[in-house]
């Protein structure tokens, strides 16, 4: 098994002194650990964060980026500015985002083509609803939006992005999917990325699960094969919840 990637999505949370005080309480918590771990904060608090994990086995993430590099988008922030800011990773295509913020394949698409362009590492999310899981067209619908999201992006730069399954029905809501609906949910995805871009790129790309994740559920989670880490919502407020997750399963 690869070492896990365990990635906290803040969401709109957190204050630049609440980062402080969350990083100061996690940070020695997970120093030794063999796991990859990222914190996606809110743009204002890149800077603060920044900062704190410099000298620390924690990458700094982003919650979204504009596909252009500059001009007329007031309110929006390129990767080349957060690639300067020292973010490495973003995530693209969040469920929120496509739901609130009119994210759709195509905007995802050039966000991943503007993230990957700057060197940053995308986290790209899909997910179907809980009406598609019951109507039993989860596999098409995340077929799909892989197929559209990932449109004119080659094999060498796919395996640089991070996959997020994420079902809408799981975030925020503490239903989590099973471990067995997680794992074959996510097998799929794995061969759908193997037909776009073979065997290789699908076996060596991780993919992360999403939805209610915490320390109770991860090691179920976390043991599946094809779960490669996890990406972590309300449980990433809490430094010792979050800690708890990325040391759940450690490989030695
Ligand atoms: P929760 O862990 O709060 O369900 O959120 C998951 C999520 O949306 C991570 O991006």
């Amino acid at each position: 098994m690869k070492n896990k990637l365990i990635a906290g999505n803040w969401k709109m949370n957190n204050s630049v002194s609440e980062t402080k005080s969350l990083l100061t309480k996690l940070l020695p918590l997970i120093k030794d650990t063999p796991n990859s771990v990222v914190v996606c904060v809110p743009f204002t608090d890149i800077y603060a964060a920044g900062q704190l994990l410099k000298k620390s086995n924690v990458s700094l993430g982003a919650q979204n980026v504009h596909w252009k590099n500059s001009g007329a988008y007031t309110g929006e922030i390129s990767a080349n500015m957060l690639s300067e800011a020292e973010v490495t990773y973003v995530i693209v295509g969040h469920s929120e985002r496509r739901q609130y913020f009119n994210d759709t394949d195509e905007t995802v698409n050039g966000k991943l083509k503007a993230a990957l362009n700057a060197g940053l590492t995308p986290i790209m999310c899909i997910g179907e609803s809980l009406n598609q899981r019951e109507q039993g067209v989860t596999e098409a619908f995340l077929a799909t939006q892989l197929e559209q999201g990932l449109k004119e992006i080659t094999a060498e730069e796919a395996q640089k992005i991070v996959f997020a399954y994420e079902p809408i029905w799981a975030i925020g809501t503490g239903v989590t999917a099973s471990a067995k609906e997680a794992q074959d949910t996510i097998k799929f995805v794995r061969k759908q990325i193997a037909s776009l871009y073979g065997e290789d790129v699908a076996q060596k790309v991780y993919i992360l699960y999403g939805g209610s994740m915490n320390d109770a559920n991860a090691f179920s989670l976390l043991n599946m094969p094809d779960i490669d880490g996890g990406l972590i919502g309300g449980a990433s407020l809490s430094a010792e919840k979050f800690a708890a997750i990325i040391r759940a399963v450690e490989e030695k």
